[in-house]
């Protein structure tokens, strides 16, 4: 399973670019909407520090000025995918595009049939956002069992791409139902890492080395 950050911060990005764990960005405008200086910019950075797909969501509404701000993105570099919102005038783009060959991921997606539409018309991504279907008291994770099974029933080469991540556990059921992405906020992908123990063990083996009076292995002459 693919491993996505997904903000735009570009901090966050090169901290976990640098431990080589990522496997590409999400953005969306909210999370450009949190960062200092121009989004065009930090688009443009994103993209160039990471080596993944780094999707960079349109603004536009009608079918027309998805595929012009589309062709404009794809500009910025290879690796760009255009995020498209699953909308009507969206599926319409993505047709367009997908016969292109430019790579998509269509967004806000919260229905297994908007999920299958997406596919038909060519995306390379979907993203189910499981946080704000639980939020609303729906069961998130349910919705992307059921489009997982369904690209397999007809062997969509649409990847899944679980987005709106809230808490480390969605991480391990996206894995077991065979999601091919999960797109985290830096702060999940933190505790992705750490555990309790590993932090405990890790300070009484060191502590129990210096007792004795040992040092570094490679200190020693
Ligand atoms: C995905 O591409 C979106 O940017 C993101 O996961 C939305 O998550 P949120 O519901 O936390 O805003």
């Amino acid at each position: 399973m693919k491993i996505f950050l997904d903000t735009a911060n570009l901090e966050s990005i090169k901290k976990y670019n640098d431990m080589g764990v990522l496997d590409g960005i999400t953005t969306n405008p909210t999370l450009l909407s949190k960062e200092q200086g121009s989004p065009e910019e930090i688009m443009r950075a994103i993209v160039s520090m990471v080596r993944g797909d780094v999707s960079l969501e349109v603004i536009g509404t009608e079918s027309a000025q998805i595929i012009e701000e589309a062709h404009h993105l794809k500009k910025y570099g290879q690796n760009v995918v255009v995020k498209i919102p699953m909308i009507p005038e969206g599926l319409k783009a993505l047709t367009t595009l997908s016969s292109e060959g430019i790579s998509t991921n269509v967004t806000l997606v919260f229905s297994a049939n908007q999920a299958l539409l997406a596919a038909k018309a060519g995306a390379t991504y979907v993203s189910p956002f499981i946080g704000r279907l639980d939020d609303i008291g729906h069961n998130g994770m349910s919705i992307v069992k059921s489009i997982v099974s369904i690209f397999r029933n007809y062997q969509f080469k649409t990847q899944v791409l679980v987005a709106s991540i809230r808490h480390p556990d969605h991480v391990v059921q996206a894995a077991e139902i065979g999601a091919d992405v999960v797109t985290l906020p830096p702060d999940i992908l933190g505790k992705l890492m750490r555990h309790p123990l590993t932090d405990k063990g890790l300070e009484a083996f060191l502590s129990d080395w210096e007792r004795i009076g040992n040092e570094s292995p490679k200190l020693r002459k």
